[in-house]
């Protein structure tokens, strides 16, 4: 997508062919920062402290970590370290497992002169895939979207709510959620998009609402609990969000927050959508509420609030008496029976068993 009229992807090689340029999120909306990973502790850091984020985006990042890692020391013992510390950078979206487990399948078998070229060929192709199945998403979701618009016969607009990020930063292009929203933009369908602003760390505030402004989408901020107010008076179609894990049965894991826009899309007959591809997918487990590790991060996350000042200086603020202590668990499941379907690049399928191994046969 473009920055500024730019192409951009969120992660690339730079011109030197082996350090790892990314995105700096922490500094959006108000600065355009792009980072260089050198060695396995950036690209943790990169991971762990959010500078990246995103279920796709975070499996594209674990893999280019572990090129780098390769470059720094290529024994076996290396690998073992790399994968263990990697996967304690952050718990819950399952594509960082994914991409461990795949650059683990390319590099174990090799002599390790030849794992740190092999990385980065697997690291490529997992990045380059990423574009590919967000872009299939959006096309699928794109009918979605169209059939809603032939449904109010082609007047007015087609209102979408989304929470979170789940747009192309979140991924390395496109999005997931956001991808049908491109399409659709894209293909002239007219779209308006209710961004939650999603408190603690107001990924719809920063990045939601700044991607689509660089790409001209009609777009509205609302505070995170307006979502149950705007379904009741009709003016959400649909709704559309992004996983970080989803069980084999369809139980899905998002962003904190998410459970709560699902139950009242149920209560006012809205249809709620959750976008994803493949690797999102976690088909060890069947019960979500119960089994998906839940992030919970530093309470310092919503006891201050970051923006720019008059004097045009970015300063965090504390929004409460000092002494004040806060919990932030960083993460909801929404049971499967919520979700009206899941959009992949496979297709659209229903939020269940059945609905994934259609998709999916050579994996359940
Ligand atoms: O904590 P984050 O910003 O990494 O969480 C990301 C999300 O929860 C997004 O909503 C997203 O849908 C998952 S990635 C496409």
């Amino acid at each position: 997508m473009k920055v500024n009229n730019t192409p951009y992807r969120t992660i690339w090689l730079a011109d030197d062919g082996w350090a790892v340029e990314i995105i700096d999120q922490t500094k959006l909306p108000h600065n355009f920062i792009t980072v260089r990973l050198e060695n396995l502790a950036d690209g943790i850091h990169a991971i762990a402290d959010m500078l990246v984020r995103g279920a796709p985006l975070i499996g594209a990042t674990t893999a280019y970590s572990m090129a780098l890692a390769m470059r720094e020391d290529a024994s076996d013992d290396a690998l073992d370290t790399a994968c263990d510390r990697l996967y304690a950078a952050r718990p819950t979206a399952v594509n960082l497992r994914w991409a461990l487990d795949e650059m683990r399948k390319v590099l174990t078998p090799l002599a390790p002169s030849e794992r740190t070229a092999a990385a980065y060929v697997r690291a490529g192709e997992i990045a380059d895939e990423d574009v590919e199945i967000c872009s299939s998403i959006g096309d699928n979701g794109c009918e979605l979207i169209n059939r809603v618009w032939q449904d109010k016969n082609q007047t007015g607009v087609v209102n979408v709510l989304t929470h979170c990020n789940a747009g192309w930063l979140a991924t390395v292009d496109w999005g997931t959620a956001l991808a049908p929203i491109y399409k659709a933009f894209n293909a002239g369908i007219p779209v308006h998009v209710w961004v939650d602003e999603t408190r603690p760390r107001n990924q719809g505030a920063s990045l939601t609402a700044w991607e689509l402004q660089q790409h001209g989408v009609p777009h509205t901020l609302i505070a995170d609990n307006t979502g149950g107010h705007l379904m009741q008076h009709g003016k959400v179609d649909l709704c559309i969000t992004g996983t970080d894990r989803t069980t084999r049965t369809g139980d899905v894991c998002n962003k904190i927050g998410t459970y709560l826009k699902a139950l009242a899309a149920k209560d006012n007959n809205i249809p709620f959508y959750v976008a994803l591809p493949g690797p999102t997918i976690d088909w060890t487990l069947r019960d979500g509420v119960a089994e998906i590790p839940i992030e919970e991060r530093g309470g310092d996350e919503v006891l201050h609030m970051a923006g720019l000042c008059d004097d045009g200086v970015v300063r965090e603020v504390l929004l409460t008496a000092p002494g004040v202590t806060a919990a932030n668990y960083a993460f909801d499941v929404t049971p499967a029976r919520l979700v009206t379907g899941l959009i992949t690049e496979r297709g659209v399928c229903a939020a269940s068993a059945d609905g994934l191994d259609g998709l999916y046969p050579e994996l359940c």
